[in-house]
């Protein structure tokens, strides 16, 4: 295990570079306070700054190795105004490269507005936060183990000037503490590994410490997490997140049982990802939370007038080394977040991801806005990449402007608001139902001239015109069709008439009925000779005509 420790030990001897440091500047006393109950570090330090050159002083310089400084994420200078709890004073704070440094070191500097006289001393606090620093130790745990990690740093507060004085507590979590450097002088209380108070150290004092303990949080890390706010002026904002996160704690080795994990909790993942909560501004609604595979139901949602909590539980824990990727979204009062000032529009909302304890290794923030907005400008505490892109939606002509922020390293205190300020002009909200009025009121326009069109048209089409001669000649022939039944059914009378004559010899009524038959023959031939006409000069009857010749011979 030493071995490991050895590989990424870094040590640098700095002992040439005290002669040169500045003088000017000496540091009382620092209290440094490295908080690791979670899977950040955060490091508050408190330095007492003396003035002891002759000329004003206008800034500090604070070192951080190398090592450390890629994984800052945040880096906060304040001090409190008066004595005692006044309101905390942010200093600015910037990257500096001085000359005749050692390059291990990356060097920030603090900017005193008023600067710091001979002699006077000023309280200043400094925090400073780091990201994945917390190495699992061992790298694969089965689901009963406990996640164990090693942190390092330096004993010694890292400075370029004199410190007189100094200490520093190390916060854990609590559990088992495997092993930590005693030397100089650490010792463990409770929850708590002790070093110092050391005196008079020179310049660039290091001395390098190992903490081996037990942290079973779930190291969840968003590989990438798009957040999208789109501003629409009819009265919502709807936010858009896109997350896709990992357990980067400990790996989990000989795979997952659900039995263990659900009768016995004690044995089952300590450190695997249960849940998440999101902190969601007051009054969101129509929240969802879904993945692939659609809504998932296991999930909570609680608040009061100040906020609203969205409990997130994934559909299966989510242990060391695992992924799961979800998406939740929701709708936000427009009158809480989108103000006016002096005739132009903005909006003020949080920038970050809305659950605590999760390191964002890349923020993508998509601010919509609406179509039509001009002049758009951004306001955001820290340093993003930014772009322009367009968004088209339904009834979009030109496209709504979408303003991108790109963070990366981005951790809860980055969670704070900033401003999109644009100009739109009212008009330009009434374009879309415009749109839709008109649209419709062409619809109409068109349906009703198609159809009135369409019936003035067809009275006079040559295919209308051929249907009713058809129609025409379906009739006749069907007239046809009658005369030749009832000349068929005379003919029967005739002859059951007849076959009576032969049986009774009664010639009288035999004559009566020939004569009523002469009569109806005549009758039908007359009605017949008109409809037969009527095919012949018609085009439409000459396929048919033939049958009914046949026809009418049968018939005589
Ligand atoms: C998912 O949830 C949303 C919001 O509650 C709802 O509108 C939608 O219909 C649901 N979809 C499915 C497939 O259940
Ligand atoms: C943005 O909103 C927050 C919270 O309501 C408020 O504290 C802050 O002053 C606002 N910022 C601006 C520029 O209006």
């Amino acid at each position: 295990m030493r071995k490991v420790f050895v590989r990424v030990f870094f040590l640098f001897y700095l002992g040439t570079w005290a002669t040169t440091a500045r003088s000017d500047i000496v540091i009382s006393r620092v209290d440094r306070r490295i908080d690791l109950t979670s899977h950040f570090v955060r490091v508050l330090s408190t330095l007492k700054v003396e003035n002891a050159g002759r000329n004003v002083v206008s800034e500090i310089l604070l070192a951080i190795p190398n090592m450390q400084a890629k994984n800052l994420a945040n880096l906060k200078a304040f001090y409190n105004e008066g004595k005692g709890k006044g309101s905390a004073i942010n200093l600015p704070v910037s990257e500096v490269y001085p000359e005749g440094m050692p390059h291990e070191l990356t060097f920030h500097t603090l900017s005193l507005t008023e600067g710091l006289e001979k002699g006077k001393s000023l309280s200043v606090n400094v925090l400073t936060i780091f990201t994945h620093s917390l190495q699992p130790f061992p790298e694969e745990i089965s689901q009963a183990d406990a996640q164990l990690v090693v942190y390092q740093d330096s004993a010694y507060y890292l400075s370029p000037y004199v410190v007189k004085s100094q200490s520093l507590n190390v916060l854990l979590p609590g559990g088992r503490v495997e092993s930590y450097t005693k030397h100089p002088s650490g010792k463990l209380v409770d929850s708590e590994i002790k070093y110092g108070p050391y005196e008079k150290l020179p310049p660039f004092s290091y001395s390098a410490i190992v903490i081996h303990f037990e942290n079973n949080n779930p190291f969840v890390v968003a590989q990438e997490l798009v957040r999208e706010i789109e501003i629409s002026h009819w009265g919502s904002i709807q936010v858009t997140e896109h997350y896709n996160l990992a357990h980067k704690g400990a790996t989990n080795k000989g795979g997952f049982s659900r039995l263990d994990y659900q009768s016995r909790s004690y044995m089952g993942g300590r450190s695997s990802l249960r849940q998440l909560i999101a902190r969601l501004p007051p009054r969101a609604h129509s929240i969802y939370y879904r993945d692939d595979i659609g809504n998932i139901s296991t999930s909570h949602l609680w608040g009061d007038s100040r906020k609203t909590q969205l409990e997130i539980e994934p559909r299966f824990p989510i242990f060391g080394g695992w992924r799961t990727s979800f998406t939740i979204g929701y709708g936000l009062p427009l009158q809480d977040f989108l103000f006016i000032s002096e005739g132009n529009r903005f909006l003020n909302i949080t920038f970050g991801c809305p659950m605590d304890e999760v390191v964002i290794d890349n923020l993508i923030v998509k601010v919509v806005l609406p179509e039509g907005s001009k002049e758009v400008s951004v306001l955001v505490p820290f340093h993003t990449k930014q772009w322009h892109e367009t968004k088209y939606s339904h009834l979009d002509l030109i496209g709504r402007p979408v303003i991108v922020l790109k963070k990366t390293n981005v951790v809860p205190e980055h969670n704070t608001y900033f401003q999109v300020h644009y100009k739109f002009n009212n008009l330009s909200l009434h374009r879309e139902p415009l749109l839709l009025i008109s649209g419709f009121f062409f619809l109409f326009v068109a349906c009703i001239a198609y159809m009135h069109a369409d019936l003035s048209i067809s009275k006079f089409s040559a295919s209308y015109i051929a249907k009713l001669q058809w129609d025409e000649v379906q009739a006749t022939v069907q007239r046809i069709q009658n005369v030749i039944k009832r000349c068929l059914s005379a003919h029967e009378k005739l002859e059951t008439s007849l076959q009576d004559l032969s049986r009774t010899g009664d010639f009288q009524s035999c004559k009566a009925t020939r004569k009523l038959a002469d009569g109806l023959f005549k009758e039908l031939s007359k009605e017949l000779k008109p409809l037969l006409c009527f095919l012949q000069s018609s085009p439409q009857a000459a396929q048919i005509l033939p049958k009914l010749d046949a026809g009418k011979e049968s018939g005589k």
